[in-house]
C-alpha cells in the first residue's frame, strides 16, 4: 500500500486566485508573519510570484501552498511551502511541491531550487528533489545603498 496516498478529497491546483485572509492565515500559522501584522506587502509577494500551486478541501477552503519565483524560461525557486496546521502530515505538502515543480517543467525550466529549512528534507525528497551537493546557499543582508566591502 502506498505509505504517502494523495490524500482523499483534496485538489490541487496552480492559480493566483486565493482568498487573501486564508492566505494570511496559513503565513500567520507558519509564524511568517505575526497575528497582528495586517502584512500589507502580501498582495504583491503572491502577484510577483511566477506561480502558485494550492490545495483545496471541497468547500474549497485552502488548506495549503507553495509558490515559486522564477524567470519563466530557465530558473526557478520555490518557497514558501506551507499546509494549515490541521492538515499537516497527510502528504499535502509533497503534492504541492511535486506539483508546483511538474508546473515550472514545462515552460522547460531546469533550475528549479527549493531552501529548506532542517527537517524538511523528506518532504523535498519525497516531491521529487534531491539534496544539493557542491552548492552552498548565500543569503544577502546588505541594507539599501550598502556596498559590501
Ligand atoms: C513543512 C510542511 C509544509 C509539510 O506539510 P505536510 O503536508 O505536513 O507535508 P507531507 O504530509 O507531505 O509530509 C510531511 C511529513 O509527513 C509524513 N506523512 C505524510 N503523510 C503521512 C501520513 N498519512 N501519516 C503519517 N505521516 C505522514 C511525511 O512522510 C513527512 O514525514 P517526515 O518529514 O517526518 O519524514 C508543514 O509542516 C508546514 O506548513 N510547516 C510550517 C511552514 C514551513 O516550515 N514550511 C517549510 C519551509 S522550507
Amino acid at each position: 500500500m502506498d505509505p504517502d496516498p494523495r490524500p482523499p478529497q483534496v485538489t490541487f491546483a496552480v492559480t493566483k486566485d486565493l482568498p487573501r485572509a486564508e492566505v494570511l492565515a496559513l503565513y500567520r500559522a507558519a509564524g511568517w508573519f505575526a497575528q497582528d501584522d495586517p502584512a500589507p506587502q502580501l498582495d504583491a509577494m503572491i502577484a510577483n510570484s511566477f506561480a502558485v500551486s494550492a490545495a483545496f478541501d471541497p468547500a474549497g477552503r485552502l488548506l495549503g501552498m507553495a509558490r515559486a519565483l522564477s524567470d519563466g524560461v530557465s530558473d526557478a525557486y520555490i518557497l514558501d511551502v506551507v499546509v494549515r496546521p490541521d492538515h499537516r502530515r497527510q502528504g499535502i505538502g509533497r503534492r504541492l511541491v511535486s506539483a508546483l515543480a511538474e508546473h515550472l517543467a514545462t515552460f522547460g525550466i531546469d533550475w528549479i531550487v527549493c531552501i529548506g529549512v532542517p527537517g524538511t528534507e523528506s518532504l523535498y525528497q519525497s516531491a521529487g528533489g534531491e539534496p544539493m551537493t557542491g552548492h552552498t546557499p548565500f543569503r544577502f543582508a546588505l541594507k539599501p545603498g550598502e556596498v559590501a566591502p
